[in-house]
């Protein structure tokens, strides 16, 4: 990489803002929209357990493997095996990490978008002086299955995303991030109160955190490690991005640690919001899949006092979480055509950008603004597919890469660098070597058997 790229890649100002760059990252959609979506649907407090330890066990793991990659090299997500272990067929992990990215992104700015109308819709008084659960159910069918809006919508988000991106990182990442999300925090802790002290809030609180485990099955782990990839923004080269920008001084194993921990935190909180309330006032039902968070907020937001308020800062809010995810997954690619093609950074952003946009199409008309792409459910299978399974194979290539092709004394002094002492040493390696890639190969065999099962 020559200076002139160096310049063009951007640096983060300070160890806090790589930080809250990759919490911004990890913080999204899928902490308050996709979390208590999946929830519901398989089987409640059991899928939460599952969860968290997917999340401790193997997500920690690859998240530092992932950061300890594109520190050490500097470099991209394709860019960086290749310079590790060049002419080589390993990156692969790093092209199909971009292949993903590039499909998330498409129908994660399609349900951003939605955010947008939802925001539009509060602030022009829609939800004001409250409403039933039919009534939200309505509103919500109406609003997806409109094909201009929500493609109006969608486009917006892709826009926004765009622009920031080509600008770069530093002016773009770093500015969004460091005073929203602990404000988004304050107001999701806020509300999480509110609705535990919701009259008939305890079903709720026993379906969320009361585990039955004759629910565990197959469908269960799977999506439940799933979500956990999804959730934290690995499996698919993002931490190495970011990684790339972090400074040898700084401890990338607290990094990664903070980051689960506060993005497991929101989910946590977001689920102790949507369930309470959703047993509270009936009608909807946990199983409603990608219209339930849109369906559940305004009813909390009809029950407590300034609720137009709260509602307009929480979708703006909502908004500012997605677009710092959206940001990210499209700063993957864009990183490489700077790096690799020696694209300028607007020309990387604005092709792929446009790219995204259109891939996106099919899943902003598939929640009814057009026949074909609703009976197929199209965004529903792009979501199984690229969330569900290629995360899940990128999460295991990187494992075996790591722990078994690199060698382990590179990674570990890597770590070291900011770390010397890097307690957790074996431990990281046991998972990485041996537990990580095997639960993972396990859940990649039963795949097909658990979704058409
Ligand atoms: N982690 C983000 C969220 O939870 C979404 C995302 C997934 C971002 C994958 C980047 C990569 O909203």
């Amino acid at each position: 990489m020559n200076g002139q790229d160096q310049n063009q890649r951007g640096h983060w100002g300070s160890k806090l803002a790589f930080i809250f760059a990759a919490t911004g990252s990890a913080i999204g959609l899928g902490n308050i929209w996709r979390f208590p979506m999946v929830v519901g649907k398989y089987g409640g407090a059991v899928f939460v357990f599952v969860y968290i330890l997917a999340v401790a066990l193997v997500g920690f793991t690859v998240m530092l493997a992932e950061m300890t990659i594109g520190r050490h090299t500097q470099r991209n997500a394709i860019g960086a095996f290749e310079k590790i272990k060049p002419r080589t067929p390993w990156k692969i992990i790093g092209a199909l990490g971009l292949l993903t990215s590039i499909c998330i992104l498409s129908y994660y700015s399609v349900i951003a978008g939605w955010a947008v109308g939802y925001f539009v819709k509060t602030v022009s008084g829609t939800f004001k002086g409250g409403i039933t659960s039919q009534l939200s159910e309505q509103i919500y069918t109406n609003f997806v299955s409109n094909p201009l809006m929500t493609t109006v919508c969608f486009f917006a988000v892709i826009g926004i995303t765009t622009f920031i991106i080509s600008k770069g990182v530093q002016s773009g990442i770093e500015r969004w991030t460091k005073i929203l999300m602990p404000v988004l925090l304050l107001l999701i802790l806020y509300l999480a109160i509110k609705a535990l002290t919701l009259p008939g809030a305890g079903q709720g609180v026993s379906f969320y955190l009361k585990p039955d485990f004759s629910k565990l099955n197959g469908t269960v782990v799977l999506f439940a490690f799933g979500q956990a990839f999804f959730s934290l923004s690995i499996g698919m080269g993002i931490m190495i991005t970011y990684g790339s920008y972090i400074s040898k001084s700084d401890n990338l194993v607290t990094s990664a640690g903070w980051v689960s921990f506060s993005d497991t935190l929101v989910a946590f909180l977001a689920g102790i919001i949507i369930f309470p309330t959703l047993f509270a006032i009936p009608g909807i039902e946990p199983t409603a899949g990608p219209g339930l968070v849109f369906k559940v907020f305004p009813l909390i937001f009809s029950k407590i006092p300034g609720g137009n308020f709260f509602g307009i800062l929480f979708f703006t809010l909502l908004l500012v979480a997605a677009i710092t995810s959206t940001i990210s997954l499209l700063e993957v690619s864009v990183a490489y055509f700077i790096d690799e093609r020696n694209w300028s950074r607007k020309k990387a952003a604005y092709l792929l950008g446009g790219f995204a946009f259109l891939l996106g199409i099919p899943s902003a008309l598939s929640s009814g603004g057009m026949k074909l792409f609703t009976d197929i459910d199209f965004m529903g299978k792009f979501d199984i597919i690229f969330a569900n399974i290629s995360l899940a194979v990128g999460a295991l290539l990187i494992c075996i890469f790591v722990g078994w092709i690199w060698g382990i004394k590179k990674p570990v002094e890597e770590v070291r660098s900011g770390n010397p002492r890097f307690k957790i040493r074996l431990l990281w390696l046991f998972s990485l070597k041996f537990f990580s890639p095997i639960v993972l190969i396990i859940i990649l065999i039963f795949i097909k058997k658990i979704i058409t099962g």
